[in-house]
């Protein structure tokens, strides 16, 4: 049986603790199984359907999940950029084609689950937006209530619609999603919600199986594993996730755990490019990417570990960047993103330039979330469609033909 353990005193609490940090020193928590115990042989699991549920010996639902069928998403290899950047291998995992269009699903599926394992009734988050989404689809599906908090006026159109729609109580604070996550949190341990927030350590439990998905798919261990950083969980579960197969004895090397951030939000990049023990909060994060407008991420603690143990780095783009990346991915792959997740392929194009990445380095970008969630975005980039009156020689003409 599974157990928590806090990251930074070690302190145990058995799996039925409702605790999202450590009651010793208040650092935060993660699962940990007696791998000793596990059965499961890669074999065994390349038997079943492409999934979260594929890895279900490593995640910690006892009895049927809350599920829409989240995982299985596709590793396309980007032919066309890969080749301009110069890179020999090149791939992005959309994580976009999740039922609610994000990463998001996998730790929702796990979390909503354990919240009903838990005997918990109400679930709860902050969000800059997808997190809220999944968490509405997920409470819908498990016919339990579900209440976020947003940054009133910085969540994308699509995201705010989910949430509604699925049957949150949304609420948007004046304030940003650093103070949503603080005042969530504090609603959550007063009133006994349940805070799914990447804070809670069985969240993660459902994110780290991106990894597993890559290496199935990929038939390797990549070189690098590339993704957006927010909150910092993401990044901290994948990285989790590839250790624990590697102390199963499955892989014998980890990629380098690479987080990219937006330029005007970008405290991990700040800790790793200045060799700082602590992740410091920046006050007044911005970008366009909203999704990773983040300040203080809580899950810094982990994130500065994933990527120092594995030799990986973190680094910044601008908003014109993201944009431009966005575009690219879209017309040049066919493969469309949230401003937030082209950031991860915006990265490897900087650090390739900059000679971070080797050109024979087998890449993966994690792409997190899917174009539809933020057309206000897309669709001030582009020029509107082009309105004609309805005959065939106003259409031939506007087509220049
Ligand atoms: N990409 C997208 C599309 C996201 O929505 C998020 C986080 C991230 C990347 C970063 O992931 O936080 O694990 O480092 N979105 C959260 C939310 C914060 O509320 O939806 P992270």
């Amino acid at each position: 049986m599974y157990h928590l353990s806090c990251v930074h005193c070690g302190a145990r609490y058995p799996p039925d603790a409702v605790l999202y940090t450590c009651e010793r020193c208040g650092h935060l928590l993660e699962v940990r199984y007696p791998l000793e115990e596990v059965r499961v042989t890669r074999e065994d699991w390349q038997q079943r359907p492409l999934s979260v549920w594929r890895y279900r010996e490593l995640l910690p639902v006892a009895g049927a999940p809350v599920t829409l069928r989240e995982g299985g998403t596709p590793l396309y290899s980007l032919e066309r950029l890969g080749r301009e950047m110069g890179l020999r291998s090149l791939h992005a995992k959309h994580e976009g084609m999740n039922p609610s269009g994000s990463f998001k699903d996998r730790g929702m599926t796990v979390g909503v689950s354990m919240a009903l394992q838990l005997g918990k009734r109400t679930v709860a988050c902050a969000s800059t937006g997808n997190t809220s989404a999944s968490l509405a689809m997920y409470a819908a599906k498990a016919g339990i209530p579900s209440v976020v908090l947003l940054p009133a006026g910085k969540v994308a159109l699509g995201k705010v619609a989910q949430a509604l729609l699925h049957g949150a109580r949304v609420i948007a604070i004046r304030g940003n999603f650093d103070r949503a996550l603080e005042m969530v949190h504090e609603l959550c341990l007063s009133h006994g919600l349940y805070l799914l927030n990447s804070i809670n350590p069985y969240r993660l439990e459902g994110q780290k199986t991106i990894g597993f998905e890559v290496l199935d798919q990929l038939g390797t261990v990549p070189d690098r594993i590339v993704l957006p950083v927010g909150n910092a969980g993401n990044i901290s579960a994948v990285y989790k996730g590839l250790s624990e197969l590697r102390d199963l004895g499955f892989i014998d090397a980890l990629p380098k755990m690479t987080g990219v951030q937006a330029a005007g939000s970008a405290p991990v990049v700040r800790a790793i490019q200045e060799g700082l023990p602590d992740v410091i909060p920046e006050p007044s994060p911005e970008t366009v990417a909203t999704a990773i407008r983040i300040g203080a991420p809580v899950n810094g603690e982990k994130a500065l570990v994933a990527i120092r143990k594995t030799g990986g780095t973190a680094v910044s783009v601008s908003d014109a960047e993201i944009l431009s990346m966005q575009k690219a991915l879209a017309s040049r792959e066919g493969i469309g993103v949230e401003p937030a997740s082209a950031a991860s392929v915006a990265g490897v194009r900087r650090m390739v330039e900059e000679g971070i990445i080797d050109r024979d380095e087998r890449v993966v970008c994690v792409v997190t979330g899917h174009l539809l969630k933020d057309p206000e975005t897309v669709v001030k980039q582009c020029a509107p469609p082009v309105e004609i009156d309805a005959d065939m020689q106003s259409l031939l003409s506007a087509l220049h033909l």
